[in-house]
């Protein structure tokens, strides 16, 4: 599983700091999509089991940290988002699921499809038996 995770300019000076994503230089499919999750509710929950049939994804933390969690069937890989610049791709067909740990987090998400409830696997057995 090669999950890409980036680190983007971030330009600070006295008054602010700024980071940017051009398209389509940085993003790896059209958007379609903006979504963001806030006002976190219990510290140390879990959110968002699930793989998409077809979205890829883009993900930004952008205050406090979550931790994003990776799982193709074989392999496991835990991502720490813990700056307002890095970001990490959720490829499509990737078992996926964030913990965080602060009701301040920010979590912005850039994604190539409408929402589309077909398009999520939600069950863990049965996204093992669709990779097969
Ligand atoms: P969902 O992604 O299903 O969250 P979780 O897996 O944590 O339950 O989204 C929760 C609700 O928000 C669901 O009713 C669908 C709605 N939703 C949209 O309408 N558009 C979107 O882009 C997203 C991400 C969710």
């Amino acid at each position: 599983m090669e999950i890409k995770y980036v680190e983007i300019p971030k330009i600070s000076d006295v008054r602010w700091a700024l980071s940017f994503i051009e398209v389509p230089k940085d993003i790896p499919f059209e958007i379609q999509r903006i979504y963001y999750i806030y006002d976190l509710k219990e510290d140390g929950s879990i959110r968002w089991e699930h793989a998409h049939r077809e979205t890829e994804q883009i993900m930004f933390c952008l205050n406090w940290s979550v931790t994003v969690g990776f799982d193709d069937g074989k392999n496991k890989e835990l991502i720490i988002l813990d700056s307002s610049n890095k970001w990490v791709h959720i490829p499509k067909m990737i078992w996926h699921w964030m913990e965080w740990f602060s009701e301040n987090c920010i979590i912005l998400v850039i994604a190539s499809h409408l929402y589309e409830e077909t398009d999520y696997i939600r069950n863990y057995e049965n996204y093992i038996s669709i990779l097969k």
